[in-house]
Parts: C-alpha cells; structure tokens; sequence
C-alpha cells in the first residue's frame, strides 16, 4: 500500500522562548520537521505539513522540496489540525499521523504501526509511562483492541490510573480519515477538537483500532522547551554514535561525539573525544581522528591522521595523510596522498600534491604544490592584491625555505630553492637558487652600548 505522512506542525512553541518556530529548531543540525520530512521521503510519500505560525520561514527552510503544505489558521486542536489535510488525501493511502516537535520515531516503527492498521485500516502508536500525567490515555477493550483515548484533563480516576499512553502517532486509511475527522466535536474540557476522538469514532462506525506498543520512550518524546531539546540532541547523538560502532568505528565516547549529517567510515577507524562532524564526511579504512576536530563536508582516505584541534572544511583528503595539531584546512583544499599538514597551518583552494609537507606556521591559498615540495614554516602565499585572487604554482621537488613571502602571481620551477626570508616576486626557472632579501653586513668590534653613572643611579 502508498504510504502517506501528515506532520502536525502548528503549535507556535511559545516555551521555546525564540522568534524561530518551534519545528525549525534543530536536532544534529536539521530542523525537527526537516527529520520527519526526511523520513517521509524514505517511505516515498510527499508530505503535507500543517502549519500555524511562521509559514515563510518554514516553507523557506524547505524550499525545493517535496512537501505538501497546509495552513492552520486557529489552533483549534489536533483534529482540527489534521482536517486541513483533507483536501490532499488519497482514499487508498495509508497516513502516517506524525508530531511535528517529536523527531525521533523510527522508520521501522512505522512499518510495524502499518502492519498493525492493515486489517481496518487504523492503528495507533502506544508507550507505556511511569509518570502519565498530562498524556491521553489508551482504554483497551477485552479484545486488546482500543475502545478510545481520554485525555487527562478529561479523565476519571480510573482512567487516570492507566500508563498506556497516545504518543500522538496514528496510522489511519484516507478514505477512514476522512469519513472520521468532520465528525469530530469540541465538547470537552479544552474545548478543542480532539484527533484522538477518531478513535471511538472508528469503533462506532464499525472500524476496530489497534495498537502497537513500543518499548522505547525516546522515539516518542516531543520538545517543548531548550532543556527538551538538548535531551532530544543528546538521545540522538548516542544513536548516531551507536550506528558508527556498530558499523565498526572505534568510539573514545559516545557522549563525545557529533554527527550534524552523516559519517560513513571503513573499517577500523578511531574517533576521540569532542568530534564534530558536519555534512556528509567519508572516512576510509584506518582514519584516526585525535580530540577537539571539527570535520565538514570531506573525505578522508584510508590511513590518514587528524590530529587534535584540527578544523576541516569542503576537503578532499587522500590516503595515509598527516594533519595537525591545530590545522585549518579550509574550502577547496584538495590533499594528496602522504601529504604532510602541520600546526599552525592554513590552506585554501589548494592543490597539494602526493608527499609534499607544509610542516609550521604557513598560509598556503589560491595555490598549487607539486610533489614532494617542502615549504619550511612561515611561508606565505600572498594571494590577495586587495582587489583580486592570484594564484601560486610551486612544482615538483621545490623546497621553499622559512619565512618566505610568495607573491602571487608566481610561479616556482621544480627543484627550485627559495632562500629563507624571501619575498619572492619573480617566477623562477626550474633548477635555480633564489635569494630575495636584504644583504648581511656584519660590523667588527661592535660594543654594545654601556649605561652612564646617572642611569645607574635612577
Ligand atoms: C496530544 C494528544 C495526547 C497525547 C499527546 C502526546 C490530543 C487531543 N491529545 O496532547 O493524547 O498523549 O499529544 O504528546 O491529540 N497541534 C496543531 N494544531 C492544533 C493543536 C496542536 O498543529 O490546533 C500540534 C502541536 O503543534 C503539536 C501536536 O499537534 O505538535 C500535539 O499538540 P499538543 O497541544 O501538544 O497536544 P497535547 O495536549 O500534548
Ligand atoms: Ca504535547
């Protein structure tokens, strides 16, 4: 059967303190709906998002993608909330109901909360709690079927008792969801008009209601405010670490690790403490990566090392590679294999070629080096005019000596020396020594300069 997904987003999260809708706010760097969104994708069904507050942003957020939406004007409750997907339903679609503000809910769950619907067509998604206060509470019949939800504020002290709640989650039938939602009525103690009506709605017209009762909480927790919200990136977090090592990543920490995008890695790598990860990072076989990284959008091959505090960007990175301490490898940085990148180090838009090392202390931008070249430390491209870019081209075997100032446009031949402490504006032929700095003058008998008996004295 087609799957559906509607996303109840039109709460305006006032607990958040924060001029962002509460479903723009981000959980491993992805807006809480754009999970759900995703998650739609995945079960190649088009979205339709119900929306209160903050429509632009949202529909900003998401712009180019596939979703659906549909505007709440009051909040009037979540039956009402979910009759404004009405016009977009398809009768033979199975929809998944989904809450905008709880981002965790796994794809699996889903399939089995279908699976539960398949025989008339409505299921709804249950946990057990310690503490039910302020949830809706699941009244099973004999049958283990659900006569209807009560929610707390209209619930007797029996009811009350009961710690099977509505996660909020349902699997209903268009054509049922439809025939459903304009009956519901707002007599209640909110005054509201209730989703979970539809079940004993259901129940009335002849349609029993399955549950299916998940074990784990966190795919059903919702945020409401800043604390909710860094619990959620946390239990997300440990997921995101957890699918690492169990694809065989060697974690320092679990509870130390970021993923705001996606890893994928080979096999045995080693991640150490406060990691962060943006974007989508390929790690090869044998990747080590030492503390405090923050590694975007790159790929590493196989047996390079990060060492700590190095921050990566828009990179391509090949094989047994050296990096860091404290190295900043900006966009468009394209490191070949054995490559050497040591402390203090910047590159940008920089074409380093197999073996070469840039060891200390340099900026290497706009460039291209050749192989095996050695820049000594403190070398600078000076790849800016103050209006324009201009590029560096060092070849092959050059070894450019310390404190050298390139200033592009330039190029070094190969096996070329640059003497220490040049300013090099001149290309140079390949094969030659190029000195370019102020000649020493050594003076003999200099004495240093001597106090007088009044300085002495103050
Ligand atoms: C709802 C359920 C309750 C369940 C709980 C789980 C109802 C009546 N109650 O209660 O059984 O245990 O969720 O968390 O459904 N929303 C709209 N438009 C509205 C009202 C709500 O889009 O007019 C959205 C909210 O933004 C939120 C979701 O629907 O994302 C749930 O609404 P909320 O007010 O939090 O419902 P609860 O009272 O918590
Ligand atoms: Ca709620």
């Amino acid at each position: 059967m087609q799957h559906g997904v509607i996303i109840l987003a039109a709460g305006k999260g006032t607990r958040m303190k924060s001029n962002l809708p509460k479903v723009l706010h981000t959980i491993g760097g992805k807006p809480m709906v754009g999970h759900l969104i995703n998650l739609a994708a995945r079960l190649n069904a088009k979205p339709i998002v119900i929306f209160g507050h903050g429509g632009q942003q949202l529909q900003a957020a998401f712009e180019g993608q596939a979703v659906q939406w549909a505007e709440q004007h009051e909040q009037l409750g979540t039956g009402h909330a979910v009759l404004q997907a009405v016009p977009y339903l398809d009768d033979d679609n199975l929809y998944f109901i989904l809450v905008g503000d709880a981002p965790l809910i796994r794809e699996q769950t889903l399939h089995d909360l279908a699976t539960a619907a398949q025989d008339s067509g409505i299921a709804v998604l249950t946990v057990g709690l310690d503490n039910p206060f302020g949830y809706g509470r699941i009244i099973r019949q004999a049958d283990g079927n659900i006569a209807k939800i009560v929610e707390e504020k209209d619930a007797n002290i029996d009811e009350k008792t009961v710690t099977e709640i509505n996660s909020g989650v349902f699997a209903v039938r268009g054509a049922l969801l439809k025939a459903l939602l304009p009956q519901i009525k707002n007599n209640n103690t909110q005054q509201e008009y209730y989703l979970t009506d539809i079940v004993a709605l259901a129940n009335a017209s002849g349609y029993p209601v399955a549950a299916h009762r998940i074990q784990d909480i966190s795919e059903v927790l919702g945020c409401n405010n800043k604390a909710q919200l860094a619990e959620l990136e946390r239990i997300y977090q440990r997921r995101q670490a957890d699918t690492l090592m169990l694809s065989g990543v060697t974690v320092a920490d679990p509870e130390r690790l970021d993923v705001r995008g996606s890893v994928t890695a080979g096999a045995d790598c080693f991640i150490d403490v406060n990691t962060v990860f943006i974007g989508e990072v390929t790690l090869g076989d044998n990747v080590h990566i030492a503390p405090n990284c923050v590694i975007e959008n790159t790929s590493i091959g196989n047996g390079t090392r990060i060492k700590s505090n190095t921050v990566i960007e828009n990179a391509r990175i090949g094989t047994d590679a050296d990096i860091g301490p404290f190295a900043r490898i900006r966009p468009k940085t394209e490191l070949a294999d054995n490559t050497k990148i040591g402390n203090f180090v910047e590159t940008k838009n920089a074409r380093i070629a197999t073996g070469a090392k840039i060891n200390h202390l340099s900026y290497v931008g706009d460039a291209v080096i050749g192989e095996r070249v050695n820049i000594g430390a403190g070398t600078i491209t000076c790849n800016y005019d103050g209006i324009n870019k201009h590029q560096t081209d060092i070849e092959a075997d050059a070894f450019i000596g310390s404190n050298t100032a390139l200033v592009a446009p330039v190029t070094v031949g190969e096996r070329v020396t640059v003497a220490a402490g040049s300013v090099i504006t001149k290309s140079v032929a390949a094969d030659s020594l190029a000195i370019a700095r102020g000649k020493q003058r050594n003076i003999n008998g200099w004495k240093h300069p001597t106090k007088s008996n009044k300085q002495k004295e103050s």
